[in-house]
């Protein structure tokens, strides 16, 4: 069946083409002031058509460039996606992972990293904005590597169906995601919530300090035919934010709102109990501890009563250094390798020890992890089996290689991480009426999610 992607309404933009926004409110002045009564009416009146004819450049530029969005979908990721050996390959891999964990051909690398540099260059020319130290281009191909192995997804995604569950549907949804990197985070939430909440309209703010993930995120949102709306300061955020509020196409809108910004600031641009729910995978778990405070306190003001925070994250305490041969073996013959580990009752293949690096586990050493035999790493391993039995060998090395690179991060980012599971003795710390989310999704031991809903006292 022909997949249609969200994004397509017809828009009337032409309307407006051409036209400058002091045009708009002479336009609507001339209409609206023809015999003022007093001078008062006549400041109100201004200043009404200023807001509205405001409005209506925003919601001018929004139309024009969800329909860009169409274009690109059309020109570039159409015909990837309804070729023929696109859908064979997508149909095997949602075979073996959840139909949910989105995926992506390995040999389209090229086109994620074009379309991203493309959106990168309209960034930083449009808004005159810098880079940021850290998270820079070589950052986000780390993190577009996590997309092409579902054995890395499959956490990020098992947070996400858990935050659609525990959301709590009071209306038109308000959900801010934090830290998108790449972005596969934020397409899983996305279509997570729409997947549970189909009569809802979900307006998901997803947020990120850099340009780089930004520009990467766009693409694939573009890729899945999700609609998103770029918001690179806290003024055009305003704007939008005004635009969904009071506008029938804002009210109507559905999709991501991209939002070039802070963790530590963001909070504060939104009201006071107006957010249902906040997600980040992997994202807050790079705010130091006191960050993190001040977080969850703010946090605790703007969501509402029953709203949620879900949040994963490396546990600093493991590594992971795959040993080849065992790897290979179960490439090779997973059920058989399968079978035979857990009849020896082996989950986890230890190897030695290292000096820990993380400040908040002063003296304790990390755990080396060689090998597994659980059901998120038999994802990629089903997954290599399939493309060895098929002699595709060009993705196949591909894929092993976006392996390698996710492994190598796992060991690389593990040091500043504040873990998910530290949180409780923050919200205990500071009294914060947060109570934990039962029901958690299993995690392998070298990462952790938890959950908390929010309990206000003043309802
Ligand atoms: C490790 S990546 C995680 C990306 C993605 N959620 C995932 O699971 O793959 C962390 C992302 O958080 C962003 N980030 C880190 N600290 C941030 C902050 N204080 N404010 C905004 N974004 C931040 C980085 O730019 C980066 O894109």
């Amino acid at each position: 069946m022909e997949k249609e992607p969200y994004i397509g309404r017809k828009i009337d933009y032409e309307r407006y083409q051409g036209t400058t926004s002091e045009d708009l409110i002479s336009e609507i002045l001339e209409q609206k002031l023809e015999e003022p009564t007093t001078k008062i009416k006549e400041e109100e009146l201004y200043k009404e058509t200023v807001v509205q004819s405001t409005q209506q450049v925003v919601s001018r530029g929004i139309d024009s460039k969800l329909e860009k969005q169409v274009q690109t979908y059309n020109q570039v990721w159409r015909p990837v996606i309804e070729s023929k050996s696109y859908r064979r390959l997508e149909s095997v891999y949602h075979q073996i992972s959840p139909k949910g964990v989105v995926y992506f051909d390995v040999l389209d690398r090229e086109i994620f990293i074009t379309q991203t540099e493309k959106n990168f260059q309209s960034l930083i020319q449009n808004h005159q904005i810098g880079t940021v130290k850290r998270w820079n281009d070589e950052e986000i191909e780390k993190m577009f590597g996590k997309g092409l192995n579902p054995t890395s997804l499959i956490t990020s995604y098992e947070s996400a169906q858990w935050f659609a569950k525990e959301i709590p549907p009071l209306g038109d949804l308000v959900v801010l995601e934090l830290g998108t990197g790449a972005g596969w985070a934020t397409v899983m939430l996305y279509e997570s919530i729409r997947g549970e909440h189909q009569d809802l309209k979900v307006k998901q703010y997803s947020v990120d300090m850099s340009p780089h993930a930004i520009a990467a995120t766009e693409t694939l949102l573009t890729y899945k035919g999700i609609p998103h709306i770029v918001a690179t300061n806290p003024h055009e955020l305003a704007q939008i934010q005004d635009w969904m509020d009071n506008t029938p196409e804002g009210k109507g809108y559905s999709g991501v709102i991209l939002v070039l910004d802070d963790i530590n600031g963001v909070l504060e641009r939104f009201s006071d109990k107006s957010v249902e729910g906040v997600y980040s995978s992997h994202g807050t778990a790079y705010l130091s501890k006191s960050e993190y405070r001040n977080f969850l306190n703010t946090l605790s003001s703007k969501l509402k009563n029953n709203g949620i925070f879900i949040a994963d994250s490396l546990n600093p305490l493991y590594t992971n250094r795959l040993d080849v041969g065992t790897t290979l073996s179960q490439m090779l013959a997973p059920k058989r390798m399968m079978k035979s580990l857990t009849k020896k009752g082996i989950t986890y293949m230890y190897g030695g020890k290292l000096r820990n690096n993380s400040k908040y586990f002063p003296g304790e050493d990390v755990q080396i992890l060689k090998g597994f035999n659980t059901p998120q790493a038999y994802l990629i391993i089903e997954w290599c089996n399939y493309l060895l039995k098929k002699m595709d060998f060009k993705r196949l090395v591909k894929t092993v290689k976006s392996l390698q690179v996710t492994m190598r991060v796992v060991d690389e980012y593990r040091s500043d991480v504040f873990p998910s599971f530290l949180l409780k003795d923050i919200v205990d710390e500071e009294k914060l009426n947060f109570q934990s989310l039962s029901n958690p999704p299993e995690f392998p031991i070298f990462m952790d999610t938890q959950g908390f809903r929010m309990k206000k006292k003043d309802v």
